[in-house]
């Protein structure tokens, strides 16, 4: 694979994040991770949310080490270090956890997250990195590094009128290309359609995930993604939609 800059690494990196909190970010995260391992992609994910991560809790992982460890151990850090690190999900998907507790997310710097992401990208097809809400410097970081940006909203006028500021920032830095928006919860009640969403955001070409509380609260309490048990579903559909055309674009 190649990055943008041309320079051959083995991962893609794709950040999903959003404007507003609550939009579905790790729900998406964990359910495509498992997508793409399940098309037999070496799949990794990043949990970035490093104050109150919870991306193991929703694939019901009780990890032993977490990025913290990894930072204690910058100066001997490589590859094999970092992924002893991972904690391993059933279906093959591995897990760089949050730390354990809030107060280590400042041990975290962009000097190391640098180096963590070059090290995870040379062990995997994919890395997955699930953020926190909006434009914190971390995100910033990866916005530049990301191959593809999945930007995730909802229905609500708050998400999407949120979406379209940071689309324009997007426009603004010539990232528009590499981003895709995902309307989640589209088929959800709401005064504000799905069908209206293009015009509001004056984008084409969005991917849309279907709104099923039952099937996603029932999977996030089990710690069981979705798409391991109902594959016959449309939210299941969905995401294999978007596992494809991330791997298409490879
Ligand atoms: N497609 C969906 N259908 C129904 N409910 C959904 C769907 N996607 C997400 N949800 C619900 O939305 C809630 C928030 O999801 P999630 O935690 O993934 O959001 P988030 O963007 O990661 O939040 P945060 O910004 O706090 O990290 C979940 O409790 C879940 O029940
Ligand atoms: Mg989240």
């Amino acid at each position: 694979m190649k990055n943008q800059n041309n320079t051959t690494k083995k991962g893609k990196m794709i950040l999903i994040c959003s404007a507003k909190g609550g939009v579905g970010k790790t729900v998406i995260t964990a359910n495509l991770s498992v997508a793409l391992s399940k098309k037999k992609f070496k799949t990794i994910i990043l949990d970035s949310c490093f104050q109150f991560g919870n991306t193991h809790l929703v694939m019901d992982l009780m990890p032993k080490f977490t990025i913290k460890d990894a930072v204690e151990q910058m100066n001997g850090l490589n590859e094999n270090l970092l992924t002893s690190y991972l904690t391993s999900h059933e279906s093959g998907v591995k897990i760089l956890p949050s730390p354990p507790s809030p107060e280590y997310a400042d041990l975290i710097t962009l000097d190391s997250l640098n180096e963590i992401c070059t090290l995870l990208l040379n062990s995997c097809d994919y890395l997955l990195i699930d953020t926190t809400s909006g434009l914190p410097e971390n995100n910033l970081h990866f916005i530049e590094k990301a191959d593809e940006i999945l930007l995730i909203t909802d229905l609500e006028m708050t998400s999407l009128k949120n979406t379209k500021s940071i689309l324009s920032i997007f426009d603004a830095l010539n990232l528009s290309e590499k981003v895709k928006i995902v309307v989640n919860r589209s088929t959800m009640k709401s005064l504000l359609k799905a069908k209206d969403v293009p015009k509001i955001l004056e984008k084409e070409s969005l991917l849309y995930i279907p709104n099923n509380f039952k099937i996603v609260s029932r999977s996030i309490n089990i710690g069981m993604p979705f798409v391991m048990d109902y594959r016959r579903k449309d939210i299941t559909k969905s995401i294999f939609h978007i596992a494809d055309i991330l791997s298409i674009d490879s």
